[in-house]
């Protein structure tokens, strides 16, 4: 016996590498973020270069792409041609992402239709909820978020997501949905949200950057782990079925932790920065986008996540769909 362990010999060719492989990416876990948009053209989001705000009609087009690519699920955002100090836009019956829900599900029904559920994109002052004297008030924001979980529900969300964190969002909205009859809609909690500086270029897609101050308030403080453990807790109390945590490159450690806490499905949101700074080293050439995009996708699935949220979601389709031919 020779005295040290070969670990090589597991590496050896390209066969052994994929049979001993413990982490998979495959397009089932994929969520495919998306912005509308009520007023004006299509465009491309300058700090996030191949993702767009769509208008309805070329959402509409963007679904046939999507759905020729494999992708089977989307996470919707609108931005609302009006905006009021209390996000009526969020919850309208006939809004921006009512609307396209619609569309999407009366193409596509099989393709899952999740819902981004929040106020930042529909109030003026581009808070998640009802300001009053700067502070942003937890209960009667929740009654609004019910709203528009309700009204999302009903144009045919699969599944809501609850973003604005407020205190008791989970609870209520399960409550909500359960009244309104929607007893079989699952709630997908950003039950881990920091306050994070990743969301930049978000915040230009959805034209959503808080007019005063900042999210501290609500959203998480980056140097805490064991708060994260206590906010998946109160969502997993409050009966949230799949957990998301947000942002996921810097905060790996929290996703793992978060594993041991949990058997229901976690999700990983890879948000804007971590797609614009990849985009923009690899337009400058500076690294292998492919290489590196699999890397950082597939550290999430290792710490223990089941799916993620990304922006890579159709680049990857493709590329998928390249390997096939
Ligand atoms: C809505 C919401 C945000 C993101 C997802 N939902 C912005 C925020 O909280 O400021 C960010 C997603 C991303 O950066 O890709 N509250």
């Amino acid at each position: 016996m020779e005295k040290f362990m070969r670990h090589r010999r597991l590496r050896r060719t390209n066969y052994m590498r994929d049979m001993v492989r413990e982490n998979h990416l495959i397009l089932d876990d994929l969520i495919y973020p998306m912005f509308v948009i009520e007023k004006g053209e299509t465009k491309e989001i300058s700090s996030m270069p191949g993702i767009y705000q769509y208008t309805l009609a070329d959402f509409s087009k963007e679904l046939d792409e999507l759905n020729e690519l494999g992708i089977k699920a989307i996470l919707l955002f609108g931005i609302p041609e009006c905006k009021d100090a209390v996000g009526t836009g969020a919850y309208h019956n006939h809004g921006i992402v009512q609307e396209a829900i619609r569309i999407a599900k009366d193409k596509y029904p099989e393709m899952l239709v999740v819902a981004d559920t929040c106020l930042c994109e529909y109030t003026d002052h581009g808070h998640c909820g009802v300001v009053e004297d700067g502070y942003v008030k937890n209960d009667e924001s929740l009654n609004l978020l019910v709203q528009t979980a309700v009204s999302q529900a009903k144009s045919g969300a699969d599944i809501i997501a609850p973003s604005n964190a407020m205190d008791g969002f989970v609870y209520a909205i399960r409550k909500g949905l359960d009244e309104a009859g929607f007893t079989n809609i699952p709630i997908m909690s950003y039950a881990v949200k920091y306050a994070s500086s990743f969301y930049g270029p978000f915040r230009e897609a959805a034209g959503s950057a808080p007019q005063f101050g900042d999210r501290k308030t609500y959203q998480m403080d980056p140097a805490n782990g064991r708060e994260a453990m206590r906010e998946l807790e109160s969502d997993i109390a409050e009966g949230a079925d799949m957990f998301i945590i947000k942002p996921s490159m810097s905060f790996l450690d929290v996703v793992k932790e978060a594993r041991g806490k949990t058997d229901a499905p976690i999700i990983c949101y890879n948000v804007s920065g971590e797609y614009s700074m990849v985009k923009a080293a690899s337009l400058n050439g500076w690294i292998d986008e492919e290489r590196v995009v699999n890397e950082m996708l597939i550290s999430m699935k290792r710490a223990g996540a089941d799916m993620i949220m990304t922006y890579f979601a159709k680049d990857i389709a493709k590329r998928m769909k390249e390997v096939e031919k």
